[in-house]
């Protein structure tokens, strides 16, 4: 057997194994509602009417102009339909953006705490992970420590922006300085956007594709498991400078061929249901309310304001336990949570997912402090 699986990271997946059914699970980054009804009988349809052999491999025509289209309206970035590639997944889209931009030996640098899917993801194809701390206060990026990691094996940095798992949504002037930096440094952006409809502030979410000397350089990353509540089905796109879509296009060939073809028109359908969407974050909005509240409530655990996606990266460095006791106690009190510590300047903190249903977030924090507060 090769060698490249030894030293490779599992991320959170210790902590994210089925609990009881009398835990509450705080861990999954997977929204509770039911995937929406025209998306599912869409992809029905497609069974039915026998697009069930192989296809385009970037995805139908159609659905990449959906794409483009949905683009260009929600977040006014302008793509090409000829430039988009659909995949199984964002997880497979950001597995091409590695290849696309590192080879072995090569530099990419992650703004950490980051998703615990990117350091093993470029570990994989050898490229190396290096992490640059964000400000603990607020989790936003630390513009000057950026500029001082760079190398000259430095090709790409990646943005996650709103954030898993701090819940930061970075403000458009520091999208701009990231972008100066990677203009200055000729570096590759690839922004993984994928809660960028999920934002709780008063400034939007913005693209690096859509500022000046980002676009040229930027693959932008997003998929429909989200905000859509479609995990299981798997799609996801890429898209970005025409060179490095060709090689997207030439990493899905090799590899994936293309998302299941019924799934082309149940993804498009999914692009016109903002009311869903829209009804999603109102909940959001509503549990993310709750779940801070509940959190800040019990003694020595502080809460920096989730900005966006659905998470709050919580500080229980106030409890004078570690983040593996916090999470190991929360568990035996019948919570489960994760704790940070398994990635990379996570130490201290945990984090916890408000995408579960609101009584589990009631239940959960009564349970917190019935073991914390001794209530
Ligand atoms: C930041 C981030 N990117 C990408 C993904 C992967 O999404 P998908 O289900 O489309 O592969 C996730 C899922 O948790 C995520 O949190």
């Amino acid at each position: 057997m090769s060698s490249r699986f030894e030293s490779l990271g599992v991320g959170f997946a210790p902590y994210l194994q089925p609990p009881g059914k009398e835990v509450v699970r705080w861990t999954v980054g997977e929204p509770g509602f039911e995937t929406p009804r025209e998306v599912i009988e869409a992809a029905i349809e497609g069974l039915e009417s026998g697009k069930t052999k192989y296809t385009r491999g970037p995805g139908s025509m159609d659905l990449c102009q959906s794409v483009a289209d949905y683009l260009l309206r929600h977040h006014s970035i302008e793509a090409r339909a000829e430039d988009v590639v659909i995949t199984p997944g964002a997880k497979q889209a950001l597995l091409y953006s590695f290849l696309i931009t590192t080879m072995p030996g090569d530099e990419a640098i992650l703004l950490s705490p980051s998703w615990a899917s990117y350091e093993p993801m470029l570990e994989f194809i050898g490229a190396t992970p290096i992490h640059v701390k964000v400000k603990m206060d607020n989790f936003h990026p630390d513009i000057e420590a950026i500029r001082e990691a760079i190398t000259e094996k430095t090709r790409m940095i990646l943005i996650n922006s709103p954030c898993n798992p701090t819940g930061a949504v970075f403000t458009p002037d520091e999208i701009a300085k990231i972008v100066e930096i990677a203009v200055e440094y000729d570096l590759w952006i690839v922004s993984d956007e994928i809660y960028g409809r999920m934002v709780w502030v008063d400034w939007p979410h913005v693209s690096p594709s859509t500022l000046p000397g980002g676009k040229e350089r930027t693959i932008v990353v997003n998929g429909w498991s989200k905000s859509w509540a479609m995990t299981g089905m798997r799609v996801g796109f890429l898209t970005g400078p025409r060179d490095a879509m060709r090689a997207a296009m030439k990493s899905q060939a090799n590899s994936a061929s293309h998302i299941p073809t019924f799934m082309m028109d149940a993804a498009k359908v999914a692009l016109g249901c903002d009311d869903y969407v829209n009804s999603f974050n109102k909940e959001y909005l509503k549990r993310r309310e709750i779940m801070t509240n509940g959190l800040s409530s019990i003694p020595g655990i502080r809460v920096p304001e989730p900005e966006g996606a659905f998470y709050v990266f919580a500080d229980i460095t106030g409890t004078g336990m570690s983040d593996i006791e916090f999470a190991d106690g929360a568990l035996e009190a019948g919570v489960q949570l994760i704790p940070a510590s398994l990635i990379k300047d996570g130490d201290g903190f945990v984090r916890v997912s408000y995408a579960a249903d609101e009584e589990a977030i009631h239940e959960g924090i009564r349970r917190l402090r019935r073991w914390l507060c001794q209530e």
